[in-house]
């Protein structure tokens, strides 16, 4: 097979066989095909698309270029969620601990940031000691034990993705309804979880800017979990202004801390809230969502799902003690600033995709493959749509190790934000659900 004849085909829009996309993916993984081949393969994918069978054969290559992970023998369902991508998107780190919290084993695989979102290993990796560099059997002890336990992509499980990924991020091939779709499915399938639940974002912020787009995403989603035998669920969810009011690795972990104690935005709750119903539901520990809505606020009311986390964290040697201080433990910019609106209003916008890209600008995100992430880096939103603003308040607070990418991003974050002297319903934040 030639690697030169497989590019030309998926140029000029044919349809590649699963052997072939084998044959591309493993010549990857082992070094065979260098990047600029896979570049132009991803870009022929994303300009010509790929279709159900397609993404489907790439979605296996890419889970079986390392080991699948067997969980069959720790008792009791397992579960993983994704998310699409999204800004200021910490749900994960709010969501793994309630489900661990209610009975669940969280065995989740997940990402750093791509484009212009967050990521979660990213976010944990801000937290001193904090590693993801579990081996398969650790992993599975420690679903075993705690009941939670978070990898990403290694040399060992689903090395494609890590590769891929990390190439997509810096050649403009990540809004691509297959090769997200293949990304995501690929780490869930190695991740070895029975019940899977996903949050497909659309706005300004998400990958998919229409609904339409994100439809077709979680349709993609879910059937290809069906065809490996899974449970699978997508939940569609706003990302047109971001979740909560911080994007940034330390300034989400601490966000989703609060949240935990009783202090968090009543958008990223509602959305752990309904998320963790939906894979409560599916995984047979809630008859109905009334049912596991009160499960999941007892957790987080009685504090076992804060402590679920502590666990987590020191498990994986993090300092548990970012739970009881987190401004303590936590790192912190060296330079803060805060942005003070001239005109008064009511906040009838706040673009998250251009705050992802100031926010990737200051630090908390890759420029290129090997980019250092500042953890430090980031911007807390004071307000969000349907408040109402006061010439002279602080509208955003911008942080970051480099005090030059605070001037590069002033006039970014400041026109993120669209006011007007009428107000404007709050967004809606759920759209549909996909089963
Ligand atoms: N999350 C992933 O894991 N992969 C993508 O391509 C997009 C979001």
């Amino acid at each position: 097979m030639s690697i030169m004849q497989l590019l030309a085909k998926k140029r000029d829009g044919k349809v590649l066989t699963d052997d072939e996309i084998k044959f591309l993916v493993d010549g990857y993984v082992a070094d065979k095909i260098p990047d600029y081949q896979m570049s132009a393969f991803l870009m022929a994918a994303f300009i010509r698309g790929l279709d159900e069978d397609e993404t489907f054969s790439l979605t296996r290559a890419m889970a079986e270029s390392g080991e699948i992970i067997d969980l069959s023998f720790i008792d009791g369902v397992k579960v993983d969620k994704h998310s699409t991508g999204g800004v200021g998107d910490k749900v994960t780190l709010v969501l793994a601990p309630m489900m661990a919290a209610v009975g669940a084993n969280v065995a989740k695989m997940s990402g750093r940031g791509l484009g212009h979102t967050g990521g979660t290993i990213d976010k944990l990796e801000s937290i001193p000691g904090f590693s993801v560099d579990l081996n398969r059997s650790r992993f599975i002890q420690q679903v075993g034990e705690i009941g939670i336990a978070l990898i990403g992509q290694t040399d060992e499980i689903c090395p494609a993705d890590k590769k891929i990924y990390a190439l997509r991020d810096v050649t403009a091939t990540v809004p691509s309804i297959p090769l997200i779709a293949s990304s995501i499915m690929s780490k869930k399938i190695a991740g070895g979880a029975d019940v899977i639940v996903l949050d497909v974002k659309v706005g300004t912020g998400a990958f998919m800017k229409t609904l339409d787009e994100a439809k077709e995403l979680a349709q993609t989603l879910v059937s290809i979990g069906k065809r490996f035998g899974k449970q699978a669920v997508a939940v569609i969810s706003d990302m047109s202004q971001p979740l909560g009011i911080t994007i940034g690795n330390a300034l989400e972990v601490e966000e989703a801390i609060d949240t935990m104690k009783g202090f968090g935005s009543p958008d990223l709750l509602e959305l752990c809230t309904e998320l963790g119903a939906q894979l409560m539901m599916k995984a047979g520990l809630a008859a109905s969502r009334q049912d596991a809505v009160e499960a999941l606020s007892e957790v987080l009311e009685s504090g076992k799902a804060l402590e679920k986390f502590r666990e987590f964290i020191e498990a994986q040697g993090g300092d548990g003690s970012v739970v009881d201080d987190p401004r303590r433990i936590l790192p912190h910019a060296q330079y803060v600033e805060d942005l003070i609106i001239a005109d008064s209003g009511y906040v009838v916008g706040v673009n998250a995709e251009e705050l992802g890209v100031a926010a990737r600008i200051l630090g908390a995100g890759r420029k290129t493959k090997d980019d250092v992430i500042d953890h430090t880096a980031g911007i807390v939103v004071a307000k969000k749509v349907g408040d109402y603003i006061n010439a002279g308040e602080i509208i955003a607070q911008m942080r970051s190790a480099d005090a030059h990418s605070l001037a590069a991003v002033t006039s970014l974050v400041y026109e993120a934000f669209t006011l007007s002297p009428n107000p404007q319903e709050a967004k809606e934040l759920i759209y549909d659900i996909i089963d």
